[in-house]
Parts: C-alpha cells; structure tokens; sequence
C-alpha cells in the first residue's frame, strides 16, 4: 500500500495527466493513469503540482526588521547597510530567532521549502550567527535552511584591523555555517576587493565548502571582481561550487568585456543569482534618465551555460520594504525585467525558482522523479506561466510526502445588474 497518490497532475516540464506515487517520504514512481492503493489519494484536477520552491539567496537576519530603527530615506544600498548597522546593537537573539521563524511560516504556507540565507558575521558576538543555527535546527523538518557567513562590512575592513572580520567567519564556520559568502564590491580598494575574493575561496577550498559572494553589487560598470571570483574557482578547482549573487555591474558593463567575461564564468562554472525584485528598486539610484534597470544579463548567461537562478534577497528590512516570501513574485518581476516573454524564456523564469535554486544550493534527491524526496506544492494553475501569471494560489504543500499548508482556492464571484452571476473568471 502506497503513503500517498496524487493523480491528475500537470508537471513543471508538460506532462499531463501524471500519477506521482509515494512511499516512505520518497517518490517511488511517475507515470499516466496510475492505480494503486494508498492511505491517502489526491485528485490534483489537472493543475501544476511541482517540486517546492528554492530561494538561493536571503537575508533572513534582517527580514521583518522594516522601520527598525528607521526607514531607509534614500532607498539606496548603501543607506541600507547603515542602517542595518545602526539596527545591529539593538537586536536580540530572541527577536532575532523569533523573525525568522515567522519568516519560516510564510515561507512554508507558500511553498517555499529550501531557503539559503546569508548572516552577517562582522558582530564579535555572532548573534545572529547562533541565532540562525538555532533556527535551522527548528525548521529542519520541513525547510531546508543553508547558511552563509557574510562580511556585509568587508572582511578586510574590520575596525581592528583587517584580521578581525575574517576570525569571525571563520569562528562562524567552525559553529556550523555552511558556506563562505564575501563581498568584494564593499572592501576599501578594487584591489582589496581582489584580496577578499583569492582569501576567502582559499579558505573555502580549505574546508572543503561551497563559496556565495555578493559580487559586483553596483551600477559601475568597473566594478569587475566576478573576473577575479572565476580566475579564483577554475585556479582552485572550485568548478561547480561557486555562486556570484547580484552581479549588477554586469548590466552596465561594456558589451566587448562582456563577450569575453561571460566564457570565463562558463569556463569556471559559475552559478548566478539575480535578485529582481531589490535591484530592480536598489540600481539606477544615481542615473536621472534614461534610469538603469539594475538587473545581471540573465538571459545572456543562460545562452552560455550558465547555472542562472532568482533568489528573494530582502522582505520587510533596511533594504527592501515589501515582500512575502512568495517566490513567483520573484519570478515575474525577473521575467519583466529581463524582457523573457518567449514561451521558453518564461519557463526559465519559473526554473529559476525552482530547479536552477536547487542547484545553486546543491540539494540532493531534487525533483519529480522516482527516488527523489517527495517534496512539492499543489498551485492553482495549469502551467508554469499560468503559475506566474497569476502568482496562483499554493493549494497544497507537501513536505516528505505529508500535508503541511492548504489555502482555499481563490474564487470570485461577479454580480452585474443585466448579467448572468459569473464565478472563477480569473483566466
Ligand atoms: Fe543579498
């Protein structure tokens, strides 16, 4: 007897009509029209049942912090990081813990069941740090939660010198923290930037960890320390385990450096991460117009090969003053800003939430095969970009093969004097 049947699914990839068959929290079959008994059987009516949500890049020791201690006036990445500066003598582990799992919820009930956060680590007592372990121990049955250490300060730019920042991500690592973050583009000099990027995936390559840097956060175009993150992974044999989140400069680069960077990213193996919905409101704050949109080439880099995934970056924090932790919100703005309306280019889009977000992060057993985890979300819609179109409705998430969240439905009912009453007009 099987755990669970859902029949009548339509999949991210276009097979209709699916059976998924699950056993022991694994898919153990995928195929048309199965019957098999099971303790519990779903009818997905023909909507889109895909593997959950992936957000390779978060910040969840800001999130829910918006208006602490104030609001950021100018919008601007660099008010942001002073205010989460000011912010940073006032948190407790407590508030800190308790944000996160309320994040967590919301995450959950929309499907979203694998979230890589950065934690600043420039605070000598690592609050947060501790803080977010704890709260990845508590939300591991049902969110995969990776942690990267993150300099938001410059690891080089410690107050006492350029040792201190880099002692306390290793203390982090040594706490548990996952993967070794940076963030050249902040350090004092272009060539301190350069520094922080050879010292860090040394120190990753050392341990044997997956490397995450905020790269290139910026609309200069100069600004080119993704060149040195690539000469840094190929020199190392980092191939594969190596992610450049932002990569802004990259828009405003010069199109012949251009043509000869993203080969080298390729080469290396890089994985990206966008973040539409913060650079789309961050970049560009300095242009009159024409205004800069702010967003890496993203359509460009998955031409070359590249792993190219959409994280959600900020909800309700110094940077960012929306959010939900609703990643087709990501989706569709990344698809708006990076003008991907072919039928293809959309799909991508929902693959950078999804499966693209697994592999940044290097989730294993990802996927709507037999074998892998029977993990998925149940969304009110036929299709990917039906799913995108109306950011539909999570009716079911399954974590493991077992319910976690159910939300009714989305209806409406239209009563016109001289017609019909119409119901369910959404399409
Ligand atoms: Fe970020």
């Amino acid at each position: 007897m099987l755990d669970l049947l859902i029949s009548n699914a339509a999949l991210a990839d276009g097979r209709t009509h699916m059976s998924v068959a699950v056993q022991d929290g694994r898919i153990v079959e995928v195929t048309q029209g199965l019957q098999a008994p099971a303790h519990e059987t779903v009818d997905a009516k023909d909507m889109l049942l895909s593997s959950p949500f992936v957000d390779p890049h978060f910040h969840m020791d800001a999130t829910l912090s918006y208006g602490l201690p104030r609001v950021n006036q100018s919008g601007t990445l660099l008010e942001g990081i002073a205010l989460w500066g000011e912010l940073k003598p006032l948190l407790t582990q407590e508030a800190l813990v308790e944000r996160a799992l309320a994040y967590c919820d919301w995450a959950a009930a929309k499907g979203l069941l694998a979230i890589r956060t950065h934690v600043d680590v420039c605070d000598p007592r690592l609050l947060a740090v501790d803080a977010l372990l704890e709260v990845k121990r508590r939300v591991a049955p049902y969110i995969a939660l990776q942690l990267v250490a993150f300099p938001q300060d410059g690891v080089l730019r410690g107050p006492q010198g350029p040792q201190q920042h880099l002692d306390n991500l290793k203390r982090a690592l040594d706490k548990g923290v996952d993967v070794v973050g940076g963030i050249p583009h902040f350090e004092r000099s272009m060539a301190d930037g350069a520094l922080s990027v050879k010292l860090l995936c040394e120190l990753a390559a050392e341990r044997g960890l997956r490397v995450d840097m905020h790269c290139d956060e910026s609309d200069d175009p100069h600004s080119r320390h993704v060149e040195t993150l690539a000469f840094e992974t190929q020199r190392l044999g980092l191939q594969g385990r190596v992610t450049g989140s932002h990569l802004t400069s990259m828009h405003s680069m010069d199109n012949y450096y251009v043509s000869k960077l993203i080969p080298l990213m390729a080469e290396a193996q890089l994985h990206v991460v966008a973040n539409p919905l913060i650079n789309i409101t961050l970049q560009g704050r300095h242009d009159t117009y024409p205004k800069r949109r702010g967003m890496t080439r993203v359509p460009e880099l998955l031409a070359a090969g590249l792993n190219v995934a959409f994280g959600h970056d900020c909800v309700m924090d110094p940077w960012y003053s929306l959010g939900s932790g609703d990643m087709l919100e990501v989706a569709h703005m990344g698809l708006h800003v990076g003008q991907m309306t072919s039928q293809a280019a959309m799909r991508q889009c929902f693959e950078a939430v999804t499966r693209n977000a697994a592999r940044v992060m290097g989730l294993e057993n990802y996927g709507m095969e037999a074998g892998c985890k029977a993990d998925f979300v149940l969304l009110q819609a036929h299709d990917p970009v039906e799913a995108m179109r109306l950011r539909a409705t999570r009716l079911t998430v399954f974590k493991a093969g077992e319910i976690i969240a159910e939300t009714p439905a989305a209806t409406s009912s239209l009563k016109l004097p001289g017609r019909p009453a119409q119901t369910d007009f959404r399409r």
